[in-house]
């Protein structure tokens, strides 16, 4: 943050004071609300790289130094002494619960868990090969028809109850969608279990409802979960908040992020990390693949490499690629695509070419190692990245529905098509 409290941006004859916003921490901001009335310019920023959306308490990230905090709290820390629930009500409430307080948010979200059987009926209907995020969107927005008729979006209590509700749901949604691809019974969440618990059984249980919690992996999935629970204004946390800028019912804003969320350049990368790492194979092709990724005449680059923000290493990177060779050992794993993993990131890091860019791996580049030592299916890797981010999700919204400065989201362009032409 510098002392700077105004900017001068000079158009021409005209020059234009530009207050300058200062955050808690961070760059400060140019206020160009005003630019276009007083000088009829607007501005252009493909992919928003500079431009700030709105103002949020939620998340901070430095890209620079590689720092995540949520709510003030770097990751590391909540990562190693935090849970996945404890971390949802701080991210939706701004504060930790109390003992009290995060008590009655399990039991909360342990009597929201169950779904209806239109929800069965409506993921039943998927072919088997249907992609589990085809069939994740689709849920959510039956959601958004189960709820929105009595949904007051002016009640404060029923807007959070909406929140509570898409947490509570995601990992009931996942397990069914992760049992109808398998052609698995559709079963119901053992509400006596914790979150994440409750999650692994629905998963893996067998028809007669057996399956053995596996304490090393429970914790695994929740640090995971941790991780991915927010991280500001992302694509798909944008995509929320612009459906949500229009008084959209907050069901159909989540379906929207999650369609967003679905891309290979954002949570779609898990999967297609993983995908790349098996058509690399061993270890001595990996030269190969970096020296593909850094020919512009390929469409191939290097997933879970780089990051919109992150220009050092992504923090979330760093704590899962050390959980990985912990929980590989701690399941007995031996899996060779880590070994192409841990020498393509040695490769990359060493390349000019991607120091030169900046390019660290991201969120997406170990995690789909984890998942698949917990036996989760490659394509499904990415509903498990929209389970963990629901909170975010739902705390953007929660945020924006409060926000004095909300306005629906509506940018404008650079018209580069026909001059006016007679029919
Ligand atoms: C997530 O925003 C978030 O916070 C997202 C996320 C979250 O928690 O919500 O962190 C989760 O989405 C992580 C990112 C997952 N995506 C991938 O791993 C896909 C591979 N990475 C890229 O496609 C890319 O790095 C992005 C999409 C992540 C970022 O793209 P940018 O910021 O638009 O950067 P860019 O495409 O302009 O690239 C800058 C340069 C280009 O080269 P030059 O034109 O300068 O020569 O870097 C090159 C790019 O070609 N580049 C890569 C590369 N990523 C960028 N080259 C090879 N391999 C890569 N992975």
């Amino acid at each position: 943050m510098s002392d700077l409290n105004q900017a001068t941006l000079t158009a021409g004859d005209k020059s234009v004071a530009l207050p300058v916003l200062k955050p808690t921490l961070g760059n400060d901001c140019a206020d160009i609300s005003k630019l276009t009335k007083e000088t009829g310019l607007f501005t252009y920023d493909s992919g928003f790289t500079a431009t700030a959306s709105c103002k949020s308490a939620i998340t901070y990230i430095d890209g620079d130094k590689g720092v995540l905090l949520y709510r003030g709290y770097p990751i590391e820390q909540l990562a190693e002494k935090s849970s996945f629930i404890e971390v949802a009500y701080l991210l939706l409430n701004g504060e930790r619960p109390g003992a009290d307080q995060l008590k009655a948010f399990e039991a909360e979200l342990s009597k929201e868990a169950t779904v209806d059987d239109s929800i069965n009926a409506l993921i039943g209907s998927f072919g088997k090969d249907a992609h589990p995020m085809a069939i994740l969107a689709a849920s959510i927005a039956q959601l958004s028809a189960k709820y929105h008729n009595s949904l007051d979006l002016n009640d404060a209590a029923q807007r959070y109850q909406a929140a509570v509700r898409l947490i509570a749901k995601l990992p009931t949604l996942a397990a069914l969608i992760y049992r109808h691809g398998k052609g698995l019974n559709l079963n119901a969440p053992d509400t006596s279990l914790d979150y994440v618990s409750r999650f692994l059984k629905q998963t893996f249980e067998s028809a007669d409802g057996k399956y053995d919690l596996n304490p090393n992996i429970v914790k695994a999935l929740d640090v995971l979960l941790i991780l991915h629970a927010d991280h500001e204004q992302n694509a798909s946390t944008s995509t929320v908040r612009g459906v949500g800028s229009t008084g959209a019912n907050p069901y159909a804003s989540v379906a929207a992020g999650v369609t967003a969320l679905w891309g290979p350049a954002h949570g779609g990368a898990n999967e297609a990390v993983l995908k790349m790492l098996e058509e690399i194979g061993t270890a001595d092709k990996v030269e190969d693949a970096v020296a593909k990724a850094k020919d512009k005449n390929s469409h191939f680059r290097l997933m879970g490499f780089g990051h919109r923000v992150y220009k050092n290493f992504d923090p979330r990177a760093k704590i899962i690629s050390v959980m990985t060779q912990k929980v590989l050992a701690e399941l007995g794993v031996n899996d060779p695509l880590l070994e192409v993993a841990v020498k393509l990131e040695q490769a990359a890091l060493q390349d000019d070419y991607f120091v030169a860019r900046k390019l660290y791996p991201n969120v997406d580049f170990y995690s789909g190692i984890i998942y698949k030592a917990l036996q989760i299916p490659t394509e499904l890797f990415t509903v498990m990245f929209a389970l963990g981010r629901t909170p975010g999700w739902v705390s953007h919204w929660l945020e924006q529905q409060t926000d004095p400065e909300m306005k629906i989201v509506r940018p404008r362009q650079i018209y580069t098509g026909s001059p006016v032409r007679d029919y």
